[in-house]
């Protein structure tokens, strides 16, 4: 199988698994995120292929999405040594999908990321902010029960994982202040952070406005 082939079969292994989902890591997230990395590693001189792969399986070993994370990782890892991808690869692959989540980095454990691990991770994130991640976070909060706001619950920063996991009190508005706003300064490319310039202002305008109409100021 050359690339091209190797990414379509990707693709379809992941159609396979996220097709049905409604937890925001479905196939219009998947698509965006390959998108996303294909444009960071083309701004960073970097061959599209792995990242690309990569952005593919992402959600498809993530906790929140099956049953065993174990058996979701060997599964991906069997389909992409069956479809020829050299070991060296498969390696670039499976770690990035298992070491780019939110979560990890309120570990504290600072791995160093290989170069595609970056850009998905980057990709990632581009999809929570801007107008896609305030639609994804009101569409998160509403399946999940969130309020909206209340401003008598003040946002919590630096979490532990189990406190984030935890939250039995969170609101939609305070993701914004205890995880949106501060991901575009922890991007790892310059390309990424370009484009997270602008979806950052585009939060920002609407948080500003949300408060005012809030208030009944504007
Ligand atoms: P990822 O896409 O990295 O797997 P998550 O599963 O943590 O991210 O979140 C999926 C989407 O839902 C993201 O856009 C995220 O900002 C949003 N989200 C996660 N947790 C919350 C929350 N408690 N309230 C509102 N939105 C959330
Ligand atoms: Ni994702």
């Amino acid at each position: 199988m050359n690339q091209e082939q190797q990414l379509a079969t990707v693709k379809q292994f992941t159609v396979n698994k996220l097709a049905n989902d409604r937890t925001g890591h479905g196939m219009d997230h998947i698509n965006r995120v390959v998108k996303n990395a294909a444009r960071i590693a083309i701004g960073e001189g970097y061959d599209p292929f792995l990242p690309q792969v990569a952005a593919y399986l992402h959600d498809t070993v993530d906790e929140k999405i099956v049953d065993s994370v174990t058996a979701a990782q060997n599964e991906v890892k069997g389909f992409l040594q069956k479809i020829g991808m050299t070991t060296e690869h498969v390696n670039t692959v499976m770690e990035t999908i298992d070491n780019i989540s939110f979560a990890h980095t309120l570990e504290g454990h600072q791995i160093q990321l290989s170069k595609t691990a970056q850009i998905v991770r980057d990709a990632d994130w581009l999809d929570a902010i801007g107008a896609i991640g305030i639609t994804r976070a009101i569409y998160y909060g509403g399946a999940h029960g969130e309020v909206i706001y209340d401003p008598k619950i003040k946002p919590r920063k630096k979490m532990s994982k189990q406190e984030y996991r935890n939250l039995d009190d969170e609101t939609i508005i305070n993701h914004f202040d205890e995880k949106l706003l501060g991901l575009k300064d922890k991007l790892f490319t310059p390309t990424a952070r370009a484009i997270a310039e602008y979806r950052q202002q585009v939060m920002l305008d609407f948080l500003h406005e949300f408060h005012q109409e809030w208030d009944a100021k504007a």
